[in-house]
């Protein structure tokens, strides 16, 4: 109770009514103490002048100075303890009244008397104690010659008891006075403690995050100014941290959601956070990274990073990894703590592998088409040189020359005409002269075309449409051309005396269109990739065969145009089937 600040302001108002009534009552005692004692001595002396005029023509005569100084005592009962009257060579001539103190322990005053002055002891405490006062007085002649002294002791209790008396007022009113300033002191210092003890209790509450309190303003002094900035700072100190958990929560909702990984790594290689992109990217679950070390992670996965290469140029800081079949990007970007040194290093993972694939297409794009614009090229030159060299004159060889030059230019004009489809596909750019077509027709014009074609290998088509087919809507040239690339496929890809069925149906909102041959198949391995451009099983074989391995690429996109479908299965060595699904459509728009 005492450590608190109002008890102490309590005893500190106390303490100083104390001393300011200690020190006023010092001086009120000292005065009246003063002030009393001298009226006393001064009645005295004139008292004792008095008989020292009756005495002083009587010294010689001891009886008669005895009576009068037993008169003179009685008129002062009460002021004078005792007197004594001395001769001119200090002998004692009369005395009345209690001896309670030896005249000879005054005898340096009863000295001084005799040469005239009028003498008291100056020790006025030590006088006061005992209750009385010595004077001593001269006995001088009318003549002034010096006879004797007159020794007195003056009665002090008289001021003793009026001392007394004030000492006990000043007392109880010191009393009174500290405890009113205790009633009163602690009024007071309710006043000033109460909002001190107010605000206190609301910044324990602030602290437990409870920012709903404000407190009342009572005043305008300090304590009231206090009060205004704690309920200034409550709002300030909400706010802040409703903006600071505004921008956590933002930042957390951007790391959670973007497509790039984070990793947070300290200095130490501790995993100080990391995003749900990331734990895809390295095919991890929150499991793996609790408790774990970015080291562990990395050995985890199979490489050669550690994180003191995070902070030193002993690795690039931005490079690609290889994690199973996906190619990732990092980059890594070291972060400062308040005092600027390296606490730590951020890791931003991308996954390139889309990008890695399409780059490496397109390199092998560009490779394939030269290389098969190269080759006829070469095919073309090496004949025409040869012609130019003196073939020319056998015209046997110079129309087997010319033939292989014909269809070696047909070869290019086919590959760049299927090159400019391609790209005007890929370009939105191709004309669709989209039409109501009748693909119950188009099919048996196809298979009679390609018929011819299966008669040289000697091979059968056998066609089965049912018989609910409906009108579509199609580009009924391109839809030619797919069918007639499948049958030109199963054709190729058919050893002689093969067998091919082509069959269409309607299932429900499509129309489907099978292609199957008894041919030499696709090998598992090959299968996710033959709508790709310019893969071929088995180039060589293609190739003489003619093909180029744009067809079924030509063909997927041409589908796909349509809203269609179109799936390739085959079982290796057994045969091949293709199926087409288009929709229907009833009108153009
Ligand atoms: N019915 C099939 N039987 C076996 N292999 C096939 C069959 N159809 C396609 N293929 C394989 O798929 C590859 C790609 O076919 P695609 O039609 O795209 O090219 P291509 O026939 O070689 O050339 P293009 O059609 O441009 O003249 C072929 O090279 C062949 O290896
Ligand atoms: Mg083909």
């Amino acid at each position: 109770m005492l450590k608190s600040i109002q008890w102490k302001m309590v005893i500190i108002f106390v303490l100083l009514v104390w001393l300011a009534m200690s020190i006023i009552g010092v001086y009120i005692i000292q005065a009246v103490e003063k002030d009393q004692v001298d009226n006393v001595i001064n009645n005295a002396i004139s008292n004792a002048n008095y008989l020292e005029y009756m005495l002083e023509d009587k010294m010689a005569r001891p009886y008669e100075v005895q009576a009068m100084v037993n008169s003179w005592f009685a008129g002062q009962i009460n002021q004078i303890k005792a007197v004594y009257v001395f001769n001119k060579d200090k002998r004692y001539v009369a005395h009345e009244g209690g001896d309670l103190r030896d005249p000879a322990e005054d005898s340096i005053i009863i000295s001084q008397a005799l040469e005239g002055k009028v003498a008291e002891d100056f020790n006025r405490f030590v006088d006061l104690k005992n209750n009385y006062k010595s004077i001593a007085i001269p006995i001088v002649s009318d003549d002034n010659e010096i006879r004797g002294a007159i020794y007195l002791n003056v009665n002090l209790s008289n001021i003793n008891k009026t001392i007394g008396n004030i000492k006990s007022i000043l007392t109880s009113a010191t009393i009174w006075a500290m405890c009113f300033t205790v009633l009163m002191g602690s009024i007071l210092s309710r006043t000033i403690t109460g909002p001190i003890k107010e605000v206190t209790s609301k910044a324990e509450k602030l602290a437990k995050g409870e920012f709903d309190h404000t407190i009342m303003v009572r005043s305008d002094d300090e304590v009231g100014k206090l009060a205004e900035m704690f309920n200034y700072l409550t709002v300030r100190l909400k706010s802040t941290l409703n903006e600071m958990n505004n921008e956590k929560e933002k930042m957390e909702t951007i790391l959670t959601y973007m497509t790039d990984g984070v990793i947070a790594v300290s200095t130490d290689g501790t995993i100080l956070h990391a995003n749900p992109a990331a734990f895809k990217l390295f095919n991890l679950s929150q499991d793996h990274v609790a408790e774990k070390n970015f080291d562990d992670i990395t050995e985890m996965l199979g490489l050669s990073f550690r994180h003191e290469d995070l902070f030193t140029g002993t690795k690039e800081k931005n490079d690609l990894i290889k994690i199973e079949d996906s190619t990732i990007r990092y980059s890594v970007v070291p972060f400062k703590n308040e005092a600027a040194e390296t606490a730590g290093a951020i890791i931003v993972l991308q996954d390139v592998t889309e990008q890695e694939n399409l780059d490496r297409m397109r390199k092998e794009f560009v490779a394939n088409v030269s290389h098969e614009l190269r080759t006829p090229l070469t095919t073309i030159k090496s004949y025409t040189e040869t012609l130019l060299n003196g073939a020319l004159e056998d015209r046997n060889m110079t129309l087997k020359f010319l033939n292989v030059i014909d269809s070696e230019s047909d070869r290019m004009t086919r590959l760049v005409k299927d090159l400019l489809m391609l790209s005007r596909l890929d370009y939105d750019k191709a004309q669709w002269n989209m039409k109501e077509i009748d693909l119950t027709k188009i099919l048996t014009d196809c298979v009679y075309k390609m018929d011819i074609s299966a008669k040289q290998k000697k091979q059968s088509i056998t066609l089965e449409i049912s018989e609910d087919i409906p009108q579509t809507i199609g580009d009924k040239d391109r839809i030619e051309q797919v069918i007639i690339n499948i049958i030109s496929n199963s054709i190729k890809y058919t050893q002689e005396k093969g067998k091919i069925n082509v069959s269409m149906w309607k299932e429900e909102e499509y129309i489907c269109i099978k292609v199957q041959d008894n041919g030499i198949g696709i090998p598992k391995k090959d299968m996710d990739r033959l709508f790709e451009r310019f893969y071929r099983v088995d180039k060589a074989r293609s190739r003489m065969l003619g093909g180029t391995g744009l067809g079924l690429s030509i063909a997927k996109q041409i589908v796909e145009a349509h809203k269609g479908k179109i799936f390739l299965d085959s079982i290796y060595g057994e045969g091949t089937w293709v199926t087409i699904m288009l929709p229907i459509v009833s009108s153009v728009n």
